[in-house]
């Protein structure tokens, strides 16, 4: 093994290598800091991100995986979002969060991480540090909840609940049946176990190769987890003494592979932004037009709620995402490493389907083209995407009157007025909801549907916007505007009655006013006051430095690497 990055700290005998390793000792061998690869376990676990809370039992599996190796576990907390929890949107937070890791892991004596996350922001912003800071770095997803039931079926978390709001708002089903159906949806320690964001980043992050194969999806509970923890934590010391860092890993077929995957999965389309910000830190080439060009033709295989009818528990039974990555075997780059040093490709010959109502053979797929659709037209000059496979067919080209909402609070004012002028062929557009405009591009894309139109049996409308949407959420969406309407996009001049037209097989969204009048119009004031302006701290630096969703919606500044050198002493 070459000298360990550690040994910058603890090596010699002089008084700074004195003061790193006096400090540090407190019990642990006296052989620590010779040779020992010093293992960071950057752990999510908080109370507050109720998905994470169980990482700790899991730090403790990693732990013993390290010592057994001959490495030195070291405990990090880092900064943890609770989707749930947080507001204004997680989202605000994520690049904090993998500015905080990044430096955290720059600024200690480690050589490599174990990175413990779940929730829907955690993987990916432990991924964007490891991208950035350049460490040896293996990802242990914390793994979904069981399965929730209720009434006898299958209740999947933030699915049911937007399903049976909506059943409450139609009146066929009670407040209190409602409130009781919070603890059967929420059974157990684990994220979300629709394939939302969280399970769509966990195995995302395993088809890029950055998980032990064959482990995202176990769930929280399961004893498997802690297995694949134990050795994960061995790994990392392997790792270091291999040298295997992201950038040795982690290429442009890495993300080919992980589109594939998402796409087969019919997973969220909050992937798209956070792949697109973690290659953006490896300073691989990565585009919007990527996802369309390669992953919207690959067959849905995986019958997961919100597009079909199971949960992860189930997933994880049927084969998990090895079987299902086999049955697409022929789309994958077969060179594409992971972080065990073999190639992804290696783990799949004996991958095998358990359960083909959960996991689809090729020849019997759930949606046939079921990946990320990209738009683009003179509603979204730089790209909007839309998910099919979560969409209604027949609105999947259409054309309708917009009825405009300047903000999440304009919208909720006035969509169940019962004079607003809307039918179900309207098209409803949020806007000041994009990064900059809110900040932090909220999960509000998927609007609800005015309450007149839903007594009327209308389940889903044609939606625009330039935020987010949940991973759980379904309807024709379409999502992640750019420009958003806050950065001067042209969202911001579309006023109510113009006509929209929605043609997701000429991957357009167009608002029909001619070009020069489209320039003469400008935002009037209450658009602008939609928009947010803050003042000080994280959200000012977000709002002055955060980049449009068509590139990862990272900051400027934070895009790329700066490795792990660190030049300079504290004493
Ligand atoms: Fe944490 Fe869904 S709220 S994963
Ligand atoms: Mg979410």
């Amino acid at each position: 093994m070459e000298r360990l990055r550690s040994a910058q700290w603890y090596e010699g005998q002089d008084r700074n290598a004195y003061i790193h390793r006096a400090w540090m000792r407190r019990g642990v061998p006296g052989d620590a800091f010779t040779g020992r690869p010093q293992i960071a376990i950057a752990n999510t676990a908080s109370d507050l991100t109720p998905c994470n809370a169980h990482l700790n039992e899991v730090a403790a599996s990693v732990r013993n995986g390290v010592y057994e190796a001959g490495g030195i576990p070291l405990d990090l907390p880092v900064v943890s979002l609770g989707e749930t929890q947080v507001r204004p949107t997680a989202m605000l937070w994520r690049n904090m969060a993998a500015m905080a890791t990044e430096e955290m892991l720059r600024a200690n004596p480690v050589d490599g991480v174990v990175l413990l996350g779940g929730c829907d922001k955690t993987i990916p912003s432990l991924l964007m540090a490891a991208a950035s800071v350049d460490l040896p770095a293996v990802v242990v997803p914390g793994g979904p909840m069981l399965n929730g039931t209720f009434r006898g079926g299958l209740l999947g978390c933030g699915t049911g609940v937007w399903q049976l709001s909506e059943e409450v708002r139609a009146g066929t089903l009670s407040q209190e049946q409602f409130t009781r159906s919070e603890s059967a949806m929420i059974r157990s320690r684990g994220h979300c176990n629709t394939m939302g964001t969280a399970s769509t980043m966990a195995l995302v992050a395993e088809a890029l190769g950055t998980v032990v194969p064959g482990t995202a999806g176990t769930p929280a509970p399961d004893s498997r987890l802690l297995e694949a923890a134990h050795h994960a934590g061995r790994l990392a010391v392997d790792m270091v003494g291999a040298d295997r860092r992201p950038a040795t890993f982690l290429t442009e077929a890495s993300f080919r592979n992980a589109i594939v995957a998402l796409a087969a999965i019919g997973g969220s389309t909050n992937a798209v932004v956070h792949l697109l910000a973690i290659a953006g830190r490896l300073g691989i080439d990565l585009s919007l037009d990527d996802f369309d060009r390669i992953g919207s033709r690959v067959p849905v295989l995986v019958d997961l709620q919100p597009a079909g009818r199971f949960l992860m528990e189930d997933f994880h039974r049927a084969g998990g995402l090895l079987a299902v990555l086999r049955e697409v075997r022929d789309l994958l780059d077969p060179d594409a490493l992971t972080v065990t040093g073999g190639p992804l490709a290696a783990y799949l010959d004996d991958a095998e389907i358990w359960d083909g109502e959960v996991i689809r053979t090729r020849d019997r797929p759930l949606v046939a083209e079921g990946g990320i659709a990209v738009l683009r037209g003179n509603l979204a000059p730089d790209g909007a995407l839309v998910k099919p496979a979560a969409a209604s067919p027949h609105l999947l080209r259409h054309r309708g009157r917009a009825v405009v909402f300047d903000s999440i609070e304009d919208f909720r004012a006035r969509i169940d007025d019962p004079d607003l002028d809307v039918d179900a062929d309207s098209v409803l557009v949020l806007r000041g909801c994009g990064p900059r405009g809110y900040p932090g591009m909220p999960e509000v894309a998927n609007m609800p549907l005015p309450k007149k139109l839903l007594a009327q049996g209308v389940r889903d409308m044609v939606r625009v916007c330039d935020g987010r949407m949940s991973g759980t959420a379904y309807g024709t969406v379409v999502l992640h505007v750019a420009p958003e309407a806050a950065a001067g996009g042209p969202l911001a001049l579309v006023r109510t009655g113009d006509f929209i037209t929605l043609d997701v097989a000429a991957r357009r969204i167009d608002v029909d006013v001619p070009d020069a009048e489209l320039a003469r119009r400008a935002p009037d004031k209450a658009t602008v006051a939609g928009f947010a302006a803050p003042r000080r701290g994280w959200e000012r630096l977000y709002v002055d430095h955060v980049r449009q969703a068509d590139t990862g919606a990272d900051l400027d500044f934070l895009v790329g690497s700066s490795g792990s050198e660190v030049s300079r002493e504290s004493h």
